[in-house]
Order: C-alpha cells, then sequence, then structure tokens
C-alpha cells in the first residue's frame, strides 16, 4: 500500500475542516492530533509568518516520522508598522481573546483617516519532511480596517476587516464568500494546485513507516 500521510500541526477544528477539505480526493492520509498518544509542544517563538509555520512543520515531521504541514496567519495593519502581525492571536495578551484583540485593534487605529486604514491578512503554509525538505506558499488578502466592527461571521478580526473592492466586512460575508477572497483560502487553493502537479516530490516519494509517534 503506498498510500502517503500528512501530520497536521493545528488543533484548530476550523482550520482542520478547511485543510481537509482543501486536500479532499488525494491519495493522502491526514492524521491530526487526535490521532496521535502524545503531541510535541509547538511554538510560535519566530519573527515572521514563516519562520513560525517552518518550525511548527519541521518539528511534527521530525517527531512523528512522517511529512507534517502547519500554518500561520495573522494580520498587518500598514499605519501600525505591520503589527499585530505574527502576535494577532496575543495582540491583548490573552492567546486567541478574540474579542480583546479586536478592541486593541480600534484603540490603536483612533483617528487614523480612512486612505491611512491599508491592511492586510496573510497566511502562510509550510510542508515538511523528516529529513528537514521543506516548502512554503505565502498568500495575501488586502483590504482596510473599518472604523467599527460589523457582522457575525467568521472569527478573529473579520469584522473590522474589508477585503479590497468590498464594502462589507469578513464577518459579514458567507464562509464560501470569504474563502474565495481569504488569504487562507488562497493559500491552500495553490497547495492544492502544486499537489495535483506532483509537487513538492519528497512529499510523494515519502516512504510510510508503521508505528512512528502513534
Ligand atoms: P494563527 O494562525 O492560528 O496563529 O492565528 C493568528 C491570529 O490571526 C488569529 O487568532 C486571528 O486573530 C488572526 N487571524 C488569522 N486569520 C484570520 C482570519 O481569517 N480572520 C480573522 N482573523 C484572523
Amino acid at each position: 500500500m503506498s498510500r502517503g500521510r500528512l501530520a497536521l500541526a493545528t488543533g484548530n477544528r476550523g482550520k482542520i475542516r478547511e485543510i481537509e477539505e482543501a486536500l479532499a480526493g488525494l491519495d493522502m492520509e491526514i492524521l491530526t492530533r487526535d490521532d496521535f498518544r502524545d503531541w510535541p509542544p509547538l511554538e510560535e517563538t519566530g519573527k515572521t509568518f514563516e519562520e513560525n509555520a517552518l518550525a511548527k512543520a519541521l518539528e511534527l515531521a521530525r517527531w512523528s516520522g512522517m511529512p507534517a504541514l502547519a500554518d500561520d496567519s495573522g494580520l498587518e495593519v500598514e499605519a501600525l508598522g505591520g503589527a499585530p502581525g505574527v502576535d494577532s492571536a496575543v495582540y491583548a495578551g490573552t492567546h486567541g481573546d478574540d474579542a480583546s484583540n479586536l478592541a486593541r485593534l480600534l484603540r490603536e487605529m483612533q483617528g487614523v483617516p480612512p486612505s491611512r486604514r491599508r491592511a492586510r491578512f496573510v497566511c502562510v503554509i509550510a510542508l515538511a519532511s523528516p529529513a528537514g525538505e521543506r516548502m512554503l506558499v505565502r498568500e495575501t488578502c488586502e483590504g482596510a480596517v473599518a472604523e467599527t466592527p460589523r457582522g457575525e461571521g467568521g472569527f478573529g478580526y473579520d469584522p473590522v476587516f474589508v477585503p479590497e473592492g468590498m464594502d462589507r466586512t469578513m464577518a459579514e460575508l458567507s464562509l464560501r464568500e470569504k474563502n474565495a477572497v481569504s488569504h487562507r483560502g488562497k493559500a491552500l487553493r495553490r497547495l492544492r494546485v502544486m499537489l495535483d502537479s506532483g509537487e513538492p516530490a519528497w512529499l510523494f516519494a515519502a516512504p510510510r513507516r508503521e508505528g512512528w509517534g502513534e
């Protein structure tokens, strides 16, 4: 049996679903945290999205003995010199406290005129092998920070992010509409195109090793 395996370095259910959807139909068994007895600490201590995604993918690939996929994402605001950037999830102090992170962003942006509210979401996806081979995909979604939150959908900074060419915030879009323009949706589609064309070759050549990390 030559079916390849891929470990996902995220415990986030929403992301797992999106990634599984993007990889559907490939001859690849997807393993998540629930498939392993223990789980290595996967830390985000880098200064760039690339460093963070790569560190997590390399660590999980080494630990599990199979290729691994990790992602890192966040919001860069021009008027704030690129902040919150890689600190997007901890901007207000507590990891993943979306409401406080968004409140801090609006405070920092108070009085900034519309012409200076440009921002972008960034998503970097890293694939790594146990031998240290690696591949990166980066995509962005350009837009602007709204003055007040609108919409109930999505998560994180979605209620204050208006994608370029739209007048609704990300949180006012349906999931399908968001995926069509979002940084993560674009990165996953590009990843799929690469995988469909057999890239990276090491992912498909990786031997299946029973019993590793399980
Ligand atoms: P991470 O990629 O899980 O580290 O997420 C980083 C943080 O970036 C999240 O906690 C959100 O605050 C923000 N973020 C990333 N992607 C999105 C998105 O699609 N919408 C809104 N916020 C996002």
